[in-house]
């Protein structure tokens, strides 16, 4: 179950109040929650220890409260075009404005979580790290900065930052007192429930294509089984699968690189094996390219335009070579390679898990998940494309068969603690998933809140995505106010921010009595024009300027009263 932190519940005094207890101050900034989950790691494993923590999510924590601590230590993803998450985003601003506090004397380590097929890659890390080095801090542990599989370099980065404490620790005082007089135990004991580490096999119950016919898109909904797991999720939750790889696509990969599919090779430094198509098709990402992966192999390749992408000044080539192209290409384009298949994968990336919003209601069928997972399926570079695990749950996922599933707790995006609160929810697309589960639950808790949700999609016959149940709820009570944008069935486009114009005065009036306002769905366009229709709404219904709505919609961020999933 998600733990939503204040700065106050947070703090996990160690009933140790002698003089010189350590201040330790744990800052996560998550957009998915795994920062989280890694800045709980590591305060797991501070228990115990004669020191005062403090767990908290930048949303909570004013950064003059950093004065306070002799130890930070700063979890944080990267955002598109290497900003911060969004509940990180003020108190970045803060900490590069004047009013950042200063840091002398104080010891500080910063992990960063990000995606090396980015070009900012773990920009924020990299930022904070510096930031909190101007400001005085000494760095107590090196930046370790985490591609998509974070979990080795982050446990490496948790077993650095405990030793150098330890180190301190044993270090006679100086001035201001000394470190931590105990030397720190080992780390808590694993918990039994599955989790990403150690993923659930869920069966599949059901999968449907419910997009009609005509449609222009394939969206499905999946009932997968929970039964005998004990994972619990909460709306908001999403559900994490390790897909597999087009089988096609790892045939013409390993035919294009001469290799035999049948070679046993090492994945990891474990030493586990398997034959290398099920390398490829389970354990390794080979969809992707990135520059470090092409770096990489142009050492294990002697072609020579593959060397030229990768020469200075030539960056711009090898950002376009590198969108919307994977290994497959990259073995056409570049061979023949005389390259042993085990030194090959030793390049790739673990195939990550795909996170899906969860479409029920625990409360109401805990031993169910369902999802909306919409197909990608696109051309380029002469090939058809599919998303890998939309794909996947299109064209290869049959009930009865069993997915690797794990809970992935959304704490950015929960329903209000008081069942009264009014919510209002924006999900065109497969963005409506969580609020399915929203309802689900309002329903079966009688919740009594006023409920409004926007939907929007292309065509009323076809794409009026759980249509039924959105009907019964308003019949009900459930779901107070419910408006479509259906976008190609009129002559102009109607988007849901169309809607929310439309509506103006009364949707300023639920944000009075204290509406809390969800986001789901695509964030390039649909998110931002949205936001923009917020901002104009507020100005134009509360009579405020410009600078006073951004005020407006700080304040509901900070109260928790407008949360977003976007991607
Ligand atoms: P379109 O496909 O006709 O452009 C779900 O994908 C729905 O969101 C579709 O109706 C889609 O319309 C619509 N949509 C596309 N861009 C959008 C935007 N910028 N804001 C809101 N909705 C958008």
């Amino acid at each position: 179950v998600a733990m939503e932190h204040s700065p106050e519940t947070a703090t996990l005094t160690q009933a140790d109040h002698q003089a010189k207890t350590q201040e330790v101050t744990i800052l996560y900034g998550s957009e998915t929650g795994n920062c989280q989950e890694v800045a709980e790691d590591l305060s797991g494993k501070l228990e115990g220890q004669p020191c005062n923590v403090t767990l908290a999510s930048m949303l909570d924590f004013k950064p003059k409260n950093l004065k306070k601590a002799d130890h930070i230590f700063v979890v944080v993803a990267t955002h598109g075009e290497g900003d911060p998450p969004e509940p990180g985003l003020s108190f970045y601003e803060t900490m590069n404005s004047r009013k950042a506090p200063k840091l002398d004397g104080v010891h500080f380590s910063v992990l960063s979580l990000g995606d090396l097929s980015y070009e900012y890659f773990c920009q924020a890390g990299k930022d904070i790290d510096q930031r909190l080095e101007e400001l005085g801090g000494e760095r107590l542990y090196p930046r370790v900065d985490c591609d998509v599989d974070f979990d080795e370099d982050a446990e490496g980065w948790i077993g650095g930052v405990l030793a150098e404490l330890n180190k301190h620790a044993e270090e006679p005082a100086t001035s201001g007192g000394s470190a931590m007089d105990a030397p720190l135990s080992q780390p808590a004991p694993a918990q039994t429930a599955y989790s990403r580490k150690n993923p659930f096999r869920a069966e599949v119950m059901e999968n449907l294509n419910i997009s009609g016919r005509g449609s222009n898109k394939e969206n499905r909904h999946l009932e997968l089984s929970l039964e005998d797991s004990n994972l619990e999720f909460e709306p908001g939750d999403s559900l994490g699968i390790f897909p597999e790889n087009d089988p096609t696509l790892v045939d013409r990969l390993i035919e294009a690189m001469n290799w035999n599919p049948e070679t046993t090779v090492t994945m990891n430094k474990k030493g586990e094996t398997a034959t290398l198509r099920e390398a490829l098709t389970s354990h390794f990402e080979i969809t992707v390219l990135t520059k470090p992966l092409m770096q990489q192999a142009a050492e294990l390749s002697s072609h020579e335009e593959l060397k030229n992408l990768l020469a200075d000044g030539n960056e711009d080539q090898l950002r376009e070579y590198i969108s919307g192209r994977d290994l497959l290409d990259l073995a056409q384009d570049f061979g023949p390679w005389e390259t042993s298949a085990e030194a090959f994968i030793a390049i790739l990336r673990k195939i990550p898990a795909r996170l899906y919003s969860i479409a029920n209601s625990y409360q109401a069928n805990p031993d169910e998940v369902h999802l909306t997972i919409g197909t990608v399926r696109y051309e380029t570079y002469g090939r058809a494309r599919t998303g890998v695990c939309s794909g996947q749950c299109a064209e290869r996922v049959e009930a009865g068969e069993q997915l690797p599933v794990y809970v992935h707790h959304n704490p950015n995006f929960k329903l209000p603690e008081d069942p009264q609160t009014p919510i209002i929810m924006i999900g065109p697309g497969t963005g409506v998933a969580p609020f399915r589960s929203f309802l689900e639950e309002r329903e079966e808790i009688e919740a009594e809140g006023k409920t409004w949700l926007f939907f929007g999609e292309q065509h009323f016959t076809s794409d009026f995505l759980y249509q039924v149940d959105w009907q019964r709820w308003l019949k009900d009570g459930v779901l107070t106010r419910m408006d479509v944008a259906f976008s190609r069935d009129g002559e102009e486009k109607i988007y849901v921010q169309h809607r929310m114009h439309e509506n103006a005065r009364e949707f300023y009036q639920w944000l009075q009595e204290g509406a809390v306002l969800y986001v789901c769905g695509d964030e390039k366009h649909m998110a931002s024009d949205v936001h923009d229709a917020l901002a104009t709404i507020i100005q134009q219904e509360g009579g405020l300027s410009e600078e006073e709505a951004a005020v407006y919609i700080e304040d509901m961020k900070m109260q928790k009263r407008y949360q977003r999933d976007v991607y």
